[in-house]
């Protein structure tokens, strides 16, 4: 239980500490008209305690009802509460009538539809603003498919808002996809967890911004108001996503406090933005109507032409991590879309991937590297690996193909060279399906 306010003049914030010391919950004058407190409770009279404790500081309180840990569980809070709808009745009673700002609660989605809707309609007796509906059942894990059908028809069932909340690993990809989210699941509003954890940026319908930079920001915050190290730490490698192995993912997780974190973070985010600017452009993120776009260029021997080094290997290119990317994350395949100008014979590739168009502002002299340049700005932007020599392993293209020799004899079992050939064979039937128009118009592949 939090027992002490404390406004913290050095740091600007407003804490809630424990007897032992421990901050609970910090927040600041800047966040008050935004954050929703949220708590996890079994208890209508000690709830009613924290919600005052802390209704001068935040938007809204909300009580947890969804989470199916045993933490939560064992003491009848979080999921247990949705087998006992008096116990949330009575603890929603209580906070409506006791504090004088919004109260809302988080749900999961009852075995019946039937069920659901009755325990929702009961909450929307108790007075509360708005309710959060997760979209899967008290035992269905994260992996599990959001069922947008029972969000619905809940939505349809009740006149308070309702917030759907579930799909971030399979429908929200981009920006766009939290509309269609909205709408498929007949809601008011989406409620994001992991993809804001992934990279936050996918609140921002200018498009997202590459992980790096959301990395780098977050760590400003983190540093500013003092955060957990642990949570920060936490945090960071939530967004490396699928590098959190690589040398930046390990040290990271090798270190202690803020600062120590700070330091690895810049030294390697560092060395990555040189390694990307090497060859003399500036890796400057600009949107082009909906496009967005980067000076980039695909040159298999851009960094050291005299000793003949390769910054991609001979068989591994961008576009085959790309194509399995959009695999992994089970979005459409890359669509790209060439152009050849007149005068110089350039050429320039529009890559479209989950509704979003990429583009090198450069341009290359084939198809061929015009595609490349295109997938390395998606990748980029997405942040994830692009397949060159000495790049953090991100296991999405067989490592040992990556170590082949680089004058195109490649050394490796059977079986991940078949892998990978039949990523270069799909890379190559793609690319067969091109075709490439002149002058002004892109033509599809
Ligand atoms: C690391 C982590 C922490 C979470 N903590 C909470 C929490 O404190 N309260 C809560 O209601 N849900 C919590 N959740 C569940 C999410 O709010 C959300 O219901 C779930 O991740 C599904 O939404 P998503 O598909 O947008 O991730 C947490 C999820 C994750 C991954």
């Amino acid at each position: 239980m939090l027992v002490c306010v404390f406004i913290y003049c050095v740091l600007e914030t407003v804490d809630f500490v424990a007897p032992d010391d421990r901050v609970m919950f910090r927040t600041c004058e800047r966040e008050k008209d935004r954050v929703v407190f949220q708590m996890g409770t079994a208890d209508p009279d000690r709830a009613l305690t924290v919600a005052r404790l802390v209704e001068k500081d935040v938007a809204a309180v909300d009580v947890n009802m969804g989470c199916p840990k045993e933490y939560s569980t064992k003491g009848g809070m979080g999921a247990a509460l949705l087998s006992d709808p008096d116990k949330i009745e009575a603890i929603l009673k209580k906070l409506v009538t006791g504090v004088s700002i919004p109260v809302t609660c988080k749900i999961r989605i009852l075995p019946s539809l039937e069920e659901t809707i009755s325990l929702v309609q009961r909450i929307e007796n108790t007075g509360v603003a708005a309710v959060a509906v997760h979209g899967r059942l008290k035992d269905e894990r994260p992996r599990h498919p959001v069922h947008c059908d029972y969000i619905r028809a809940v939505a349809r069932a009740v006149s308070i808002p309702v917030i759907a909340n579930g799909g971030s690993l399979d429908l929200v990809k981009t920006n766009a996809d939290i509309e269609v989210f909205r709408k498929a699941a007949g809601a008011s509003s989406v409620m994001l967890a992991r993809a804001a954890m992934w990279n936050v940026s996918v609140f921002s319908s200018r498009g997202p911004l590459p992980v790096e930079s959301v990395m780098e920001e977050y760590l400003k915050y983190a540093i500013r108001y003092d955060n957990h190290a642990f949570n920060t730490k936490y945090c960071l490698c939530q967004m490396l996503r699928d590098k959190v192995e690589s040398p930046l993912g390990k040290q990271l997780q090798a270190a202690q406090t803020n600062t120590e974190i700070r330091s690895v973070t810049q030294e390697r985010l560092q060395a990555r933005r040189d390694a990307l600017q090497s060859g003399g452009q500036e890796e400057q993120l600009v949107m082009d109507g909906d496009v967005t776009t980067m000076a980039v260029k695909f040159e298999r021997s851009v960094i050291f032409k005299i000793i003949n080094w390769r910054e991609y290997p001979p068989h591994i290119t961008p576009k085959m991590f790309l194509l399995e990317w959009s695999r992994k994350e089970k979005v459409e395949q890359p669509l790209y879309q060439t152009v050849q100008r007149a005068q110089d014979r350039g050429f320039q590739s529009i890559v479209t991937v989950a509704k979003k168009q990429y583009r090198s502002s450069l341009w290359e002299k084939s198809k061929k590297f015009a595609e490349q340049a295109a997938a390395i700005v998606c990748l980029r932007v997405l942040g994830v690996p692009e397949g060159r020599i000495g790049e953090e392993d991100s296991g999405l293209v067989c490592k040992r193909k990556r170590e082949g020799k680089t004058n195109g004899a490649v050394e490796e079992e059977g079986s991940k060279k078949r892998h990978v050939i039949d990523l270069q064979r799909e890379a190559e039937s793609a690319a067969k399906g091109d075709q490439t128009v002149n002058a002004s118009g892109y033509s599809n592949s």
